[in-house]
Parts: C-alpha cells; structure tokens; sequence
C-alpha cells in the first residue's frame, strides 16, 4: 500500500460526544489504525501521581511527561495502555486518574510533548488511523483527510458518560467529570466548535450506527472508495 492509500481521520469533541466508541468502530470498518489520545494524557496522571508530584507541581508535571515512556495500542480490537512498562489500560479509567488529568492537559508543554508523540504514531499507523481528541483536527493534525467535531447536548453526554460508568458515581461526580473537565480542558483547546473545514456533527438525536455510518460515507468522499 502506497502513502497515497492511507487515510488520516481526525475526531474531536467533548467527554460523552460518543467519539471514542465511534471513532474505534470506524477504524475497524475502514481497517486502519485508532488512537486515543486522551489515553495518553490519561496515562502521564498516571505516572505524575505514581511518582509522587504534586498536583500543582508544574515542573514536576511537565518532567514526568517528558520522561514517561507511553506505549499505546493503535489495533481497534485491542484496547491497551503502557506506562513506564506498567500496563495501565484499567488504572486510567479510574476517579483517580480522571479527577487529576486535567492537571496534565491544562499544561502547554505537555501538550507540546504528546502532540508531537500522537503526530508520529498516526505516521506509523501503515494503511492510515482514526486519532481521536480534543485538538486532532486543529493542532495535530489539521492536514487529515476528513476533519470532524462531534458534539451532542449537556444531557446527551452526561447521560451517555453514566452508562460507562460505575453505578456508584454520584450525580455531582458524574457532573464532575464531563462538564467540570471540558470546562477547564476549554481553556487551553477550542472543541466546541468547528475550526474551519471541520465538519461539524452534532449526535445529540442519532444512534450509534448511525454516527458510525454517516462517518464511513464521510470517509468514502474523502477518497478511500472501498469504503
Ligand atoms: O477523552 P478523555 O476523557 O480520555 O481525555 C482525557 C483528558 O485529556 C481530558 O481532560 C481531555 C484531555 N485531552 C486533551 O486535552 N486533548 C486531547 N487530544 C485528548 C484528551
């Protein structure tokens, strides 16, 4: 397969948007690669707080950042998350990391050092990668193919971040965790509304499938016709 076969898909959007489930299944149907980058943010809190820094401890932030050795899995059938040699693919879905990424996301040279790491898997990826964020269209990779901003309503996110989580999460850690942290990740990334050239999809009134399938006919303009 030549360079000119590969097909780069970018999806931003907001905790609850759907884009992780979305953007996996579609690299799956298209047969390419799936990055979550916000697996790898998830995975330097991980490290951050394992080696002991501080939350408000930026130096230290931006130095376990650099450090981290972070292997992630670009297979859709295979979810997978490696720091340190440690495999934290359960760990980073944790209160814990989720409460605390936030301190690792709102740092600009962090953000400087995974953009740079999330550009060169997507490069790696041989038949090309869905990469899945809140800056993929707009920082990391603004040349891709086709270019999407997800979005759905306050009550659509928050109902479908509960179905992925403990039934033990209370409503105001549920809130917490979806609008708080989009609140604070806004200030640093605009994903809230389309850069120009983003399409802008809103899921708030449409089912899984359909997402998925309105995302593969998007594919099959942008060129990869056996779509
Ligand atoms: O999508 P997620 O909830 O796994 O993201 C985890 C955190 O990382 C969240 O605070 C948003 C942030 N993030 C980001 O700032 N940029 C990305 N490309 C991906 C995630």
């Amino acid at each position: 397969m030549t360079l000119a076969d590969r097909l780069v898909i970018a999806i931003d959007g907001p905790s609850g948007s759907g884009k992780s489930s979305t953007s996996r299944e579609v690299a799956r149907r298209l047969g390419i690669g799936y990055l979550d980058t916000g697996a790898m943010y998830r995975a330097v809190a991980v490290a951050f707080l394992d080696s002991g820094v501080a939350v408000d401890d930026t130096a230290g932030i931006i130095e376990a950042t650099r450090s981290a050795d972070i292997q992630v899995s670009l297979d859709p059938d295979q979810r997978w998350v490696r720091v340190n040699g440690r495999d934290v693919t359960e760990e980073i879905r944790e209160p814990r990391t989720s409460e605390n990424v936030s301190a690792v996301s709102t740092i600009p040279e962090c953000r400087a050092d995974l953009v740079e790491r999330q550009r060169a898997l997507m490069d790696s990826a041989p038949d090309g990668v869905v990469a899945e964020g809140r800056d993929i269209t707009t920082v990391v990779y603004p040349d891709a193919d086709l270019r999407i901003l997800l979005t759905a309503s306050p009550e659509a996110r928050l109902r479908r971040r509960r179905g992925d989580l403990d039934p033990e999460v209370t409503e105001d850690e549920l809130r917490d965790q979806v609008l708080r942290r989009d609140e604070d990740d806004s200030k640093l990334v605009e994903f809230q509304t389309a850069a120009e050239g983003v399409t802008l999809l809103d899921t708030s009134d449409m089912g899984f499938e359909q997402v998925v399938q309105t995302i593969i006919d998007m594919a099959r303009d942008a060129g990869r016709a056996d779509a």
